[in-house]
């Protein structure tokens, strides 16, 4: 069908610009400044790098492949759970996160176990059969074709294994104690800035829930989910305050640069008064290619 008979998808299709709501996420500076918090964070909640490595099962020897790697965090975090024992590719359409990852790489000293490729999620530049386990994180949210970015994913596993997705849900709770409208009010932005993006852009930018019905259609079988769900108090006595500065910080640095933005999706997503809201719940979706 042309774009001039579906104004749906020819707005979709004018928005897909230097304007999407993904630009920001895929600046190597933005994945950088974000690294510290959130290696912090793992700190401070040991039990999520229990969670990551029983669900990720990863056996010495196995080829891994992550795909949408930007400047390598979640690649790295792969080789630190693997102990450096399994083979890792990382891979990325974008020339300076491949840049910028092979050099966060090396001051790791993680290059042993680790390299980089620039490639297309949608055309993986690797055979058949590649890979023991090919995962991705916070890319789907991106993408106006998931399933088609998951069935490359299967494509490039071997026949016995898995596929994974690590990517945000909808599932999420905000409370003001204090003022009941605004909790509400809170929570009505947050939808209509999902609603919003989904509209202009096509993108599914809340995909947790959905993946397991994608990863089926991908023709995975044994799927299994988990949800990683954050609650955020600047209260909480186990947080550092230089740490709760350095958030806050990088969040008011984030919304002034997204202000104008947010804004276009909110009203976008039916709402008339401007509030914004992050809200986390995190997905993590594994399933098995059969012969
Ligand atoms: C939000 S970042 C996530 C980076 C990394 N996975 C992480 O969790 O830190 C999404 C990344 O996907 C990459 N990307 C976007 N579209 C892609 C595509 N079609 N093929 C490969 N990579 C893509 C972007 O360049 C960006 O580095």
């Amino acid at each position: 069908m042309s774009s001039l008979s579906n104004p749906v998808r020819a707005r979709v299709r004018r928005h897909r610009t230097k304007d999407s709501v993904s630009r920001l996420a895929f600046r190597v500076s933005y994945l950088r400044r974000s690294r510290e918090i959130y290696r912090r964070y793992l700190e401070s909640k040991p039990w999520l790098n229990q969670l990551y490595s029983s669900f990720l099962n990863i056996k010495p020897g196995q080829k891994i492949v992550d795909v949408g790697c930007g400047p390598g965090d979640f690649t790295r975090q792969l080789a630190r759970l693997s102990n450096q024992k399994a083979s890792i590719l990382g891979i990325d359409s974008n020339e300076k996160s491949i840049q910028a990852a092979t050099t966060d790489t090396k001051k790791a000293r993680l290059s042993q176990s680790v390299s980089y490729k620039l490639g297309d999620v949608y055309k993986i530049p690797l055979e058949d059969g590649y890979a023991d386990l090919t995962c991705c994180r916070t890319l789907l949210m991106h993408l106006t074709e998931p399933l088609k970015a998951v069935k490359e994913m299967v494509r490039v596993t071997k026949t016995g294994g898995s596929v994974v997705a690590l990517e945000g849900g909808k599932m999420g709770a905000f409370h003001d104690p204090d003022d009941e409208e605004y909790s509400k009010l809170a929570e009505r932005a947050h939808d209509a800035w999902v609603n919003g993006i989904r509209k202009l852009e096509g993108k599914e930018f809340k995909i947790g829930e959905k993946l397991p019905g994608i990863f089926q259609k991908a023709g995975l079988s044994d799927i299994k989910a988990e949800v990683q769900a954050d609650a955020w108090l600047y209260s909480d006595p186990r947080r550092r305050l230089s740490d709760v500065k350095a958030e806050l910080r990088f969040d008011y640095s984030v919304f002034k640069e997204r202000r104008r933005k947010d804004r276009k999706y909110l009203l976008a997503g039916g709402l008339r008064r401007d509030a914004s809201l992050y809200a986390a719940t995190f997905f993590l979706v594994s399933g098995v290619k059969k012969g």
